[in-house]
């Protein structure tokens, strides 16, 4: 009979990735997803070290599920219950230590060795022996190497890791501790798992990396490949509509990279470059390795090259020692630049990392304020950006259904969210949509449909 394994998600699309990969592994196992954790044989809860709430909920669903396991094994059956990702990278032994119900608790570069794993947690679960198992190490062989070829694709846009770990120690951040040292997959590897991707019925695919545009691994012609050409290969195989990357350094733009911004038509106009800070202080203290200058000089390198580039970034507002003059200089570059959508954090302090040492750190109050004022400043810059969309006629890769009936969901050029209405035969294609509506999160529109083409739609 098949098992059914959950498997919880939190974090970055890395996450996303390594959960799908994970269920890919535990497939010839007999594992089949389940949608729910209750009842299930196996819950893998993988989760995220780089907020201090994001950690957290981690204890808070393992006391949830703590509650299933005890039901499962009331009735007689068994719930191998794991937790993987950064915060079982980062606090592997406390888990154990503060979790005791656990049974496995590994690492992003271990779970190849899952399998292994079961067949151990299974032992010990069922009757006195070995503890639960724990799998943090950085092992010598890669993953990569290890993970099955049969690959399950869900929907028109699948996630694909070709960088993994990070050498940039900005000084708030966890990733080059959970992560581990910066890791390229050759460019065959990656243009393989590609193809199998677009034969499984991807449109899109998206390029991860903690450092994506750092790549430089071997090419199929004995070459060293960065990003630039990886793109340009990729954008070869037949049936790949749309390729996506993230998430990029300012520092790793290269020329190549800024180049295929404006010559290979399959990359997306849209550009997520994390730059944090818009003060040349704060940058410096968070190690960033560049001032705000040359950052808006890279803007307009990009913007030459694709002048329709929709921009994004992430910020954090509140690290140790921010003045007002310096969260002014990171609103100043937020309005220099005018971004199409951007992510913002409160400074949160993650053991380990120097800044949690450095003295002055704010009060949350004035994080809160000068949160909400940047996401003000944001949010009326997007809510521009969509509306800015209205009257024009944008290809959109439908994905899913929508929330009412007839409702369908699909992404544009930008990686704006647009609704429009269809028959759910359009998923996994890419329909003209004449934009209606620019909202605050969203676009609507119409399809437009051929005359010849109206009777199939
Ligand atoms: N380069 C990475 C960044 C990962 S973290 C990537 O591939 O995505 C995503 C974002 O979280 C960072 O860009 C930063 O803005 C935010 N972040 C990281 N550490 C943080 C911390 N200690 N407090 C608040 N925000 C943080
Ligand atoms: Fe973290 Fe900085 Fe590396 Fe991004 S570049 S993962 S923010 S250390
Ligand atoms: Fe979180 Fe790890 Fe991704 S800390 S953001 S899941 S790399």
């Amino acid at each position: 009979m098949a098992k059914k394994l959950f498997i919880r998600t939190y974090g970055c699309q890395m996450n996303v990735y390594d959960s799908a990969r994970m269920a890919d592994v535990l497939a010839p196992l007999g594992f089949e997803p389940a949608d729910a954790p209750e009842g299930a044989d196996m819950v893998i809860v993988n989760t995220c070290h780089i907020r201090e709430n994001a950690s957290e909920k981690t204890f808070h669903e393992l006391g949830r599920l703590r509650q299933m396991k005890q039901r499962k094994a009331a009735e007689g059956g068994q719930m191998v219950l794991a937790v993987a990702g950064c915060v079982a990278q980062a606090e592997g032994a406390e888990i154990m230590a503060r979790a005791p119900f656990v049974d496995m608790v590994f690492g992003p570069q271990a779970y190849h060795r899952l399998p292994e794993m079961v067949a151990r947690a299974t032992r010990s679960a069922a009757g006195p022996g070995e503890r639960g198992v724990l799998d943090t190490d950085f092992p010598v062989e890669s993953k990569f190497d290890h993970l099955p070829e049969e690959q399950k694709v869900e929907g028109a846009s699948a996630f694909l890791t070709v960088q993994e770990g990070c050498d940039k120690f900005c000084t708030f951040c966890v990733v080059p501790y959970t992560r581990g040292a910066e890791f390229c997959r050759p460019a065959d590897q990656i243009l393989a798992e590609a193809s199998r991707l677009v034969r499984s019925g991807a449109a899109e695919i998206t390029l991860l990396g903690q450092n994506v545009n750092a790549y430089q691994a071997d090419g199929p012609d004995g070459k060293t490949w960065g990003l630039g050409r990886l793109i340009r290969a990729l954008a070869e195989i037949d049936g790949l509509a749309r390729l996506r990357y993230t998430t990029s350094h300012p520092r790793d733009m290269d020329d190549d990279l800024i180049a295929a911004h404006g010559e290979v038509p399959a990359l997306m106009p849209y550009l997520h470059l994390p730059v944090q800070s818009g003060s040349d202080r704060i940058l410096e203290a968070m190690n960033r390795k560049h001032k705000a200058a040359d950052y808006l000089r890279l803007v307009e390198r990009l913007r030459a090259a694709r002048p329709d580039l929709a921009l994004s970034s992430d910020f954090i507002v509140g690290f140790p020692g921010e003045s007002d003059a310096d969260f002014e200089a990171t609103l100043s570059l937020v309005r220099a630049v005018g971004y199409a959508q951007a992510f913002s954090f409160k400074y949160s302090a993650r053991p380990g990392t120097p800044a949690s040492l450095l003295e002055l750190q704010l009060d949350d109050t004035v994080k809160s304020d000068r949160l909400h004022a940047l996401q003000a400043l944001l949010s009326e810059q997007q809510t521009a950006f969509n509306s800015s969309m209205t009257g024009r006629t944008l290809p959109v890769l439908v994905e899913k259904t929508g929330k009412f009936p007839g409702q369908l969901i699909g992404k544009s050029p930008y990686l704006q969210s647009v609704v429009i209405q269809g028959n759910p035969r359009l998923i996994g294609t890419i329909v003209p949509v004449v934009i209606e509506a620019g909202h605050a999160n969203s676009l609507a529109g119409t399809v437009q449909i051929a005359p010849e083409m109206e009777g199939a739609a």
